[in-house]
C-alpha cells in the first residue's frame, strides 16, 4: 500500500516451496499459542511432534492434528519425512538438541536465545556448518509488522540518516508462568530484551559500543533482573536507548519505539505487550519534514506477533535452503544478536561501556 507518498507492505512472502516436513522438538506455550498456529494458517508440513513429556507430546499432536508422536529425539530424527526440525526447547538444553539434528544431516529452526552462554551458540553454529544444514533462529520480532514496516520505510530512504532510536516498555510479566525462566541469573535481556537488540540490530546495524544497567525489583522471587536500561553507540553517532521495565503493576502499561533520522521520524507501539499473549496489532506512524507541522502518516497495521510474525524464520529458513543463501536470522547472525545481550551483563557487572566484538577476541 501507498501511504505518505512510500511504499509499504505487512504480509510476510512464501517461497516457492513450502512442504517441506516438519518435526517439533519440544512442545511446551510457545509451540501451541505461536508456531503451530502460523504453521497451519501458511498450510506448512508438519509431520511429527516429540517432547521430554510424552502426554505433553500427544495432546500436542491431538490439538493441532500432528500425523505422527515421536517417542525419543531419535526416533524423530530417524523419520526420513522430517526435513526441517524446529527446535522450541528452554536454551540450555539446545546444544545437546543440536547435536543430534545435525549429525542427523536436517536443516533446524532455533529458539532464541540460541544458548545461555556464548561459546555454546559460537558450537551450535559451528556444528550446522560443519554437517551442511541450514540454521536459522527464531527471532521473529523482525517480521513483527511494526519493524517490518519501518525497515521498509528506512530502505526507502523515509528517515534520512538515522539520529535517535529508542524502545521503551514498562509491563507487568509473570515469570512464575515460566519456572526455568524465572530461575535463569540471567532474566530480562537474555530472554526479552533480545528480540529488541536483534530488530535494532536488523534496521540499525551492529553498535560500536554497548553499556547497559541492570536491577530488580524489590523482594522479587524470579533470580534474574527484571528492568534494564541499554545504550548502543554507533560510530555514525546514532545512539539507540532500550529502556525496560517487567514491574509495572499500574493500569498505565506502555510498549513504543520511535526511529528518529535527519529527514524523517517513526513513531508506534507494540501491540503484542499490551495483553500478552493475545495482544493487538502494532501502530505505526511517520513523519518527514515536510509533513511539518502536525501530520503523521498512519500506516494501517493488521498482523499480529503472535502468531503471524512467526512464519518469518520458518519462511527465510525454506528460502535459503531453496536458494543456496543464508536465512535472515541464521546462526552467524544471531551471535551478534547474543554477543550485544551477553555485553549487557558484563557492563552492568563491571560499570562500563565494551566494545562490541569483545567477545570474539
Ligand atoms: N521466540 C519467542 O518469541 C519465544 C517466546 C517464548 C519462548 N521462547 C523460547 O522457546 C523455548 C520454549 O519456551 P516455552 O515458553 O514453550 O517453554 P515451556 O516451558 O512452555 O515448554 C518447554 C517444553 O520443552 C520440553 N523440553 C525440555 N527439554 C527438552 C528436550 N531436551 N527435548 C524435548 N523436549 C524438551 C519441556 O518438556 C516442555 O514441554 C525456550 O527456549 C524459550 O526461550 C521463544
Amino acid at each position: 500500500m501507498l501511504v505518505g507518498g512510500f511504499e509499504v507492505y505487512e504480509q510476510i512472502p512464501l517461497p516457492p516451496k513450502t512442504d517441506y516436513g516438519i518435526g517439533i522438538v519440544g512442545c511446551g506455550g510457545i509451540v501451541n499459542y505461536a508456531h503451530l498456529p502460523a504453521y497451519r494458517a501458511n498450510g506448512l508440513n508438519i509431520v511429527s511432534c516429540y517432547d521430554l513429556d510424552p502426554e505433553t507430546a500427544a495432546r500436542t499432536a491431538a490439538e493441532h492434528n500432528i500425523p505422527g508422536v515421536a517417542g525419543s529425539l531419535v526416533e524423530l530424527l530417524a523419520d526420513e519425512r522430517v526435513q526441517i526440525v524446529d527446535i522450541a526447547v528452554p536454551a540450555q538444553h539446545q546444544l545437546a538438541v543440536v547435536e543430534q539434528v545435525a549429525a542427523a544431516g536436517k536443516h533446524m529452526l532455533c529458539q532464541k536465545p540460541l544458548s545461555t552462554n556464548y561459546p555454546d551458540a559460537v558450537r551450535i553454529v559451528e556444528l550446522a556448518r560443519s554437517a551442511g544444514v541450514k540454521l536459522a533462529v527464531n527471532q521473529q520480532m523482525r517480521w513483527d509488522a511494526g519493524i517490518r514496516v519501518a525497515r521498509q520505510l528506512l530502505d526507502a530512504g523515509a528517515l534520512g540518516e538515522p539520529t535517535d532510536a529508542r524502545i521503551q516498555v514498562s509491563v507487568k510479566t509473570p515469570w512464575d508462568m515460566w519456572p526455568w525462566l524465572a530461575a535463569s541469573p540471567q532474566l530480562e535481556v537474555m530472554y526479552h530484551s533480545i528480540h529488541y537488540i536483534d530488530c535494532l540490530r536488523y534496521l540499525f546495524g551492529d553498535p560500536a559500543r554497548v553499556s547497559s544497567f541492570h536491577t530488580k525489583y524489590p523482594g522479587q522471587k524470579a533470580l534474574g533482573e527484571t528492568k534494564t536500561i541499554t545504550v548502543l553507540e554507533y560510530s555514525s553517532g546514532l545512539q539507540i536507548l532500550v529502556d525496560v521495565n517487567h514491574s509495572n503493576w499500574s493500569d498505565d502499561i506502555s510498549a513504543v519505539f520511535r526511529f528518529m533520522g535527519t529527514a524523517g521520524n517513526i513513531k508506534g507501539t507494540i501491540g503484542l505487550l499490551y495483553d500478552y499473549p493475545k495482544g493487538r496489532p502494532d501502530t505505526l506512524e511517520f513523519q518527514t519534514r515536510q509533513d511539518l507541522p502536525d501530520r503523521w502518516h498512519k500506516v494501517p497495521l493488521s498482523k499480529m506477533w503472535i502468531p503471524d510474525a512467526f512464519i518469518g524464520p520458518m519462511s527465510s529458513l525454506m528460502e535459503a535452503i531453496q536458494t543456496g543463501g543464508e536465512p535472515l536470522t541464521s546462526g552467524a547472525d544471531n551471535l551478534k544478536t547474543l554477543q550485544v545481550a551477553q555485553l549487557t551483563y558484563r557492563s552492568a557487572a563491571e560499570k562500563r561501556a565494551f566494545e562490541f566484538g569483545e567477545l570474539d577476541k
